[in-house]
């Protein structure tokens, strides 16, 4: 039985492409289900495709078209409707749009290969068996799936392209955004090294306020030589890319700017030069660094030299310092024979006299026995003087002796041959005044070969040593007189002098600083803290020898010297 039910025709195709010929926007979508809803003369009419995010929906009489982001009734359609152009349905409702209709049609539109779009027809009044209605909408799909297609493709397209530029816009403003808080210059100069950008720490750098002063300039115009520029562009065409180049630019006030400059030549696929970027690093505060370092280094290595020569100055000078300490003693040595030679020779001066009256007697006067027992005692009396004031010269001789002895070193004392023991004889003759109301000093002196040294310079050890000692037992409120105990003995190749007392001892605390310069625990003005550093260094370096400590609180202290019988190697 043919169904009498008067079909659309072409016309109605006609009124669906003027329809998207007029609106180009979305809202073409609601026109064309309009269209076949007043045509077909249906209560339902509407048209629908899937996006990746739902559907977007076009219904009849709708107000916008719309996104639904799930639909089970839109599911069961494309479900139902695969691979057939018309598919029948119902009842069905539109979810929204109206009440439930009995007969349902679909038409599938072919959009693209996978995307699909619908035109939905509900009615109650009767089914969808008419050919010729069914023939009217495959027409109908025919004609309006390939429009439909491109104006989807179009929208896609749109949108694509709006995202990929606003992706490409946010990627500059990433990039420039990076480049601008860089510290580092950073800049693009095209094939004839003209610069085409360069971000705000370039433009500081160069003292420059705004890009139009070098966009479109010479690099060479910002090189403090220009020259330069010129042989690192060359370089950078040859080889493609440099890494720390140094360069200087030209700063604020024409001032020069060391930098490292980075760069690569880009360059397209044939190889043709598209532009030079790189990127420039300020060193100037290193370099000045590096100069000031260098100053330092020069500064200190003077330092030194000036130490070196102070050192071997003050050798010197604290010998003379101890010597001028040991004055005051030589003179009262000194003085004491010469006060009695003195007065000696008065009473010589007397007794002569005395003789030469009694010698020229005239008669009558006193008697021949009286005359020759004056003269006796006399006599007497001058052997008494002559023997004392001998004594008193060969104590006087012997000092001077013993301080020509002890002193025998100048700076340029050389080494030879020298007799510990002696050294140690004279050491304590000069120092004698100043140790005797103080210690007691024994003296066991072994059987030492002579050895190779500066005598002078260790005899200057062995008083600094004395003199510690004598100044540690007087720090002491002690009744008694301390003791001071000095000993040498041959020791293999070397000799050994260990210098004893018993005084208070040295603490623990403080025993690995007493050969620092200047370390002393005396009063100001007392002690200079140099007496064991300069030993120190007379001793292990001048002489190759050591010198060490031992202590206990309370009980005293030990010097023990010991020293190359050889002396230190000749080529020193
Ligand atoms: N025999 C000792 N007993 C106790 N302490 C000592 C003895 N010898 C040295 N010291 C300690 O070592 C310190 C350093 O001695 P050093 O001879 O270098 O300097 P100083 O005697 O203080 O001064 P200077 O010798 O220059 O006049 C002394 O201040 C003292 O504290
Ligand atoms: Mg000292």
């Amino acid at each position: 039985m043919e169904l009498t039910t008067a079909a659309p025709g072409l016309e109605t195709a006609a009124e669906l492409c003027a329809a998207f010929g007029k609106d180009d926007s979305e809202f073409a979508g609601i026109a064309l289900a309009e269209i076949l809803k007043r045509r077909f003369n249906v209560p339902a009419a509407a048209a629908f495709y899937k996006t990746p995010l739902g559907f977007r929906f076009f219904p009849a009489g709708g107000p916008e078209p719309k996104t639904l982001y799930r639909s089970e009734w839109m599911d069961g359609i494309i479900r139902q409707s695969a691979g057939k152009t018309l598919t029948d349905f119902g009842p069905w409702a539109m979810p929204g749009y109206g009440p439930p209709e009995k007969f349902w049609i679909t038409l599938t539109l072919k959009l693209s290969k996978t995307t699909p779009g619908y035109i939905i027809l509900g009615r109650s009044s009767e089914p969808w068996q008419s050919r010729a209605e069914r023939d009217s909408l495959k027409k109908i799909g025919e004609i309006i799936s390939p429009i439909a297609r491109m104006r989807i493709e179009k929208r896609s397209a749109d949108a694509e392209k709006t995202k990929k530029e606003l992706q490409l816009t946010n990627e500059r403003n990433r990039l420039q955004g990076l480049i601008d808080s860089s510290p580092d210059l950073i800049y693009a100069a095209d094939p004839k090294d003209h610069i085409i950008n360069i971000n705000r720490a370039g433009m500081q750098l160069l003292g420059i306020k705004n890009p139009g002063e070098i966009i479109g300039k010479k690099a060479s115009e910002f090189a403090f030589n220009p020259g330069d520029r010129a042989v690192l562009a060359k370089k950078l065409r040859e080889e493609g890319f440099l890494r720390n180049y140094a360069i200087r630019l030209k700063g604020k006030n024409g001032r020069p700017v060391y930098c490292l400059e980075s760069s690569t030549a880009v360059t397209d696929a044939g190889g043709k030069l598209i532009e030079y970027q790189g990127i420039i690093k300020d060193i100037t505060s290193y370099v000045a660094i590096e100069q000031e370092l260098k100053e330092a280094n020069r500064s200190l290595a003077q330092a030194n030299e000036n130490l070196k020569k102070t050192q071997s100055l003050m050798v010197h000078q604290e010998k003379l310092a101890s010597i001028g300490q040991l004055a005051a003693g030589i003179a009262h040595e000194i003085n004491n024979p010469l006060s009695f030679l003195k007065s000696n020779y008065g009473a010589a001066e007397n007794y002569i006299a005395r003789l030469k009256t009694l010698a020229g007697t005239a008669p009558g006067s006193p008697d021949g026995d009286t005359k020759s027992r004056e003269m006796d005692r006399i006599f007497g009396e001058l052997d008494d003087i002559y023997r004392e004031s001998g004594d008193g010269f060969d104590r006087i001789i012997n000092i001077i002796r013993d301080l020509g002895s002890f002193s025998r070193s100048s700076e340029t004392e050389d080494f030879s041959q020298y007799d510990v023991n002696e050294g140690i004889r004279s050491t304590l003759a000069v120092a004698r005044n100043g140790i005797k109301d103080i210690a007691r000093v024994k003296t066991k002196l072994g059987n030492v070969p002579m050895i190779r040294a500066r005598g002078g310079e260790i005899n200057q050890v062995i008083l600094n040593i004395v003199m510690n000692a004598v100044q540690a037992i007087g720090s002491e409120k002690n009744a008694e007189k301390g003791l001071i105990e000095i000993s040498t003995q041959a020791n293999g190749p070397q000799v050994r002098i260990i210098i004893r007392d018993n005084g208070p001892g040295i603490p623990p605390a403080v025993i690995s600083k007493i050969f620092d310069p200047f370390f002393t625990t005396k009063d100001p003005g007392k002690g200079t803290g140099l007496g064991l550093s300069i030993s120190y260094h007379i001793i292990a370096e001048k002489h190759r020898g050591s010198i060490t400590v031992q202590s206990k609180e309370g009980k005293g202290t030990s010097f023990i010297i010991d020293l190359p019988v050889n002396g230190p190697p000749k080529t020193e």
